[in-house]
């Protein structure tokens, strides 16, 4: 092993490249806008967490991306140091009163090319409010369509738009499968990873086949794998048994930086750029933006080029559409048995 070659080495290197925003060689843009919902209805598992450093890993090596916050719980615009509070435009505006994302839309200090939208607590009320709306699983989809033009007369075209959903599947969480091409599911290497993962297969079936007929799980991310235990590795090894090609090579180690990053209103890229988990994050969106998907061209995708939306309304009470099968309208609960994920 050569000096350069320790993982001090590599370390002081990658804080060297954020601090300087100097990486070996550009991340490939992908072929069109990738628009990428990071969904786990299981609580904890780090969708916030993967949402904000994998954006800001994409930003620091050269690409512009959006986050868009669609938990009323606001983590990921703590963890970028979004103004969230009551007042402050946000996604509930965009969401219940068709207010446009460009003017909930805030670039994010610190970091070039990175963008979010915040959300604050008003959208726990949305899960109600979208209930009797029309085109009620639609209208993120609808707005992202619209923003998309907007950003790119702006600032040029946004590379990346990913959204941190709540950990249920109600209609926050379905409207941000409806504005995606993609589903990017974190999975903590942990004993009950796998449960519950059936039921979100199956409700993004259910919107592939109704709503959003573009929409594929392309990425499955590791999270809080701990290699010391033979726990984490087997959970890994099945998930790589099951999904394949979509499991990113790289896992993301437990780390305390991580955890910490958030309560300085950083991502862990910025606030300890050496550390084992930025690293991994680091290759982990370098991966990303190498994956076939990336290259895509096909596919339905959010945007006809008029900014409207090309897919049917199937959702107003129309009994057996997706959202009848997901939720019950006015009380949000998920319908059916939670059945633990099977091969
Ligand atoms: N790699 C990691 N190492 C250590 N702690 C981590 C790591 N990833 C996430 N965490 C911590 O685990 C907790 C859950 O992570 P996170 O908030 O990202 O999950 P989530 O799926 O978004 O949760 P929720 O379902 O509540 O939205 C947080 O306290 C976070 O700081
Ligand atoms: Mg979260």
């Amino acid at each position: 092993m050569s000096i350069d070659d320790t993982p001090l080495a590599r370390a002081a290197e990658a804080a060297v490249q954020v601090r300087t925003r100097r990486f070996g060689e550009d991340l490939p843009r992908p072929a069109r806008t990738r628009v990428m919902t990071v969904a786990n209805q299981k609580g904890g598992v780090g969708k916030t967490t993967s949402t904000v450093n994998l954006a800001a890993a994409l930003a620091l090596q050269g690409l512009a991306v959006l986050v868009l916050d669609l938990d009323p719980q606001g983590n990921a615009s703590t963890a970028l140091a979004i103004d969230h509070h009551s007042d402050v435009p946000s996604i509930y505006d965009v969401l219940i009163d068709s207010r446009p994302l460009i003017e909930v839309v805030t670039a994010v200090i610190d970091i070039e090319g990175l963008w979010c939208a915040p959300a604050t607590l008003d959208l726990a009320g949305a899960e109600i409010e979208l209930v009797p709306m029309v085109a009620r699983e639609h209208r993120l989809r609808r707005a992202v369509a619209a923003y998309l033009g907007a950003h790119e007369q702006a600032h040029g075209r946004l590379d990346y738009v990913l959204i941190d959903c709540p950990p249920s599947l109600g209609l926050l969480t379905l409207n941000a499968l409806v504005a995606a091409d993609e589903v990017l599911i974190p999975i903590q290497c942990e004993y009950y990873a796998l449960e519950g993962l059936g039921q979100l297969m199956r409700t993004v079936d259910l919107v592939t086949d109704q709503l959003n007929p573009g929409l594929h799980v392309s990425t499955i991310l590791l999270t809080m794998y701990d290699a010391r235990t033979r726990l984490a590795a087997q959970v890994a090894d099945e998930v790589r048994s099951h999904f394949g090609v979509r499991v990113l090579p790289t896992a993301i180690p437990r780390s305390v930086r991580v955890s910490e990053a958030p309560s300085y209103g950083q991502t862990v890229m910025t606030y300890d750029p050496g550390s084992t988990g930025a690293l991994s994050y680091l290759e982990a969106a370098r991966e990303l933006a190498r994956q076939p998907a990336a290259q895509a061209v096909s596919g339905v995708g959010p945007v006809d080029p008029l900014g409207s939306v090309v897919t049917p309304n199937v959702a107003v009470a129309v009994p057996g559409s997706v959202a009848e099968q997901v939720v019950v309208p006015g009380a949000i609960e998920v319908v059916g048995a939670d059945t633990p994920y099977q091969q």
